[in-house]
């Protein structure tokens, strides 16, 4: 079977259709952006002191799961310093030279937003360490005995670095970040402010109950929540009057095949093919991977995080389990497992 994340309806990642509309909705200004309080509170503080002192903000990194606004939040930092922003990823930038490039055409006090940082090469992270130090360049000139290094000065600028996998950022690029921010799962409460804002920008009727709905399905996620609000507004066109309420909400996301958790159909592919072939575990990540033909480091980033939010899922030394919850959800009688990962008899 081919799972496509990115034509999955509750992907957290951007796919090709969203994203102009994605643009449109991100807000610009902090008194915009909802959720991500204590990130949100922390880099005001940050923004304000060195504004204050005619500094330029020091290097950030934020990371967390796909999908909660690391891209918007690195704008609006820009915003909020009255800079611009260059928007680079991790595996854009192949050679030195490149970065080189990127480095020397900033102005001062920009901020260079690199996305997915942790697939930097180290070749070009260590072209980065002086940079992000020293707001200096290394050019090694001529080869062999004769090379030697001439030293050219950059601008100063802000690095905001982005990642889902903070643990494979390595030790010294890690070090050299002054902030470093997690972004967390947003609530359903701050979903559906997003989801109403968003219907306001993009003209759709949603009321309350309707855009609570959306966003109780929604994985904590933004990006998912803007994806079915869009999607919702076709059912309740086609289907009532336009408006988006709880009934066509419900209606719509029933047809999606969204449950009420915002669980797809391979999200419960998982678990049952966990609690059906391995008795809920434990279980290694690359043998559900297999099972379920789907990259370990797909399942780890996209679906994993979720799962376990909900507590469906718990991560051992020994492999995956599906907890009791899980079990439940998807309606599969629970039996306790001991630590083989054999089930206990029912004596
Ligand atoms: N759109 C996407 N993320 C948002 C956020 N955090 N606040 C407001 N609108 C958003």
């Amino acid at each position: 079977m081919d799972f496509d994340n990115e034509n999955r309806i509750v992907s957290p990642d951007l796919n090709e259709v969203d994203s102009d509309i994605e643009i449109s909705l991100r807000p610009k200004t902090f008194s915009e952006y909802i959720g991500q309080e204590k990130a949100k509170e922390n880099l005001k503080i940050y923004i304000d002191a060195a504004k204050s002192r005619g500094d330029v903000l020091d290097h950030v990194l934020l990371y967390g799961p796909p999908g909660l606004g690391k891209t918007t939040l690195a704008g609006i930092i820009a915003n909020e310093m009255g800079v611009q922003m260059r928007v680079t990823s991790g595996p854009a930038i192949e050679k030195q030279g490149d970065l080189a490039a990127l480095l020397t055409n900033l102005n001062d006090g920009d901020v260079l937003f690199i996305d997915e940082i942790h697939r930097l090469s180290r070749s070009v992270e260590e072209v980065l360490y002086p940079a992000m130090e020293d707001n200096a360049l290394d050019i090694i000139i001529g080869k062999g005995p004769s090379a030697r290094s001439i030293r050219l000065d950059l601008p100063r600028f802000t690095l905001v670095g982005a990642t889902t996998r903070a643990g494979q950022l390595s030790a010294p690029l890690r070090d050299r970040f002054g902030v470093i921010l997690r972004l967390e799962m947003y609530t359903p409460e701050e979903l559906a402010q997003i989801v109403k804002r968003s219907a306001g920008i993009l003209g759709i009727a949603a009321d309350d109950e309707g855009a609570l709905e959306i966003a109780s399905r929604s994985r904590g996620t933004p990006r998912i929540a803007n994806r079915l609000l869009k999607r919702s507004r076709d059912f309740a066109e086609v289907m009532g009057n336009g408006v988006i309420t709880v009934d066509t909400a419900k209606i719509a996301l029933g047809r999606m095949e969204i449950d009420e958790l915002g669980l797809d159909l391979t999200d419960r592919l998982l678990l049952t093919s966990m609690i059906k072939n391995y008795n809920g575990g434990p279980v290694g990540l690359e043998t559900i991977a297999a099972t379920i033909g789907e990259e370990a480091v797909t399942i780890e980033d996209v679906y994993e995080p979720y799962l376990m939010q909900i507590g469906f899922l718990s991560k051992t030394p020994r492999g995956r389990i599906a907890t009791a919850p899980a079990y439940a959800h998807l309606g599969i009688p629970y039996k306790a497992n001991d630590d083989n990962g054999q089930q206990k008899l029912d004596l």
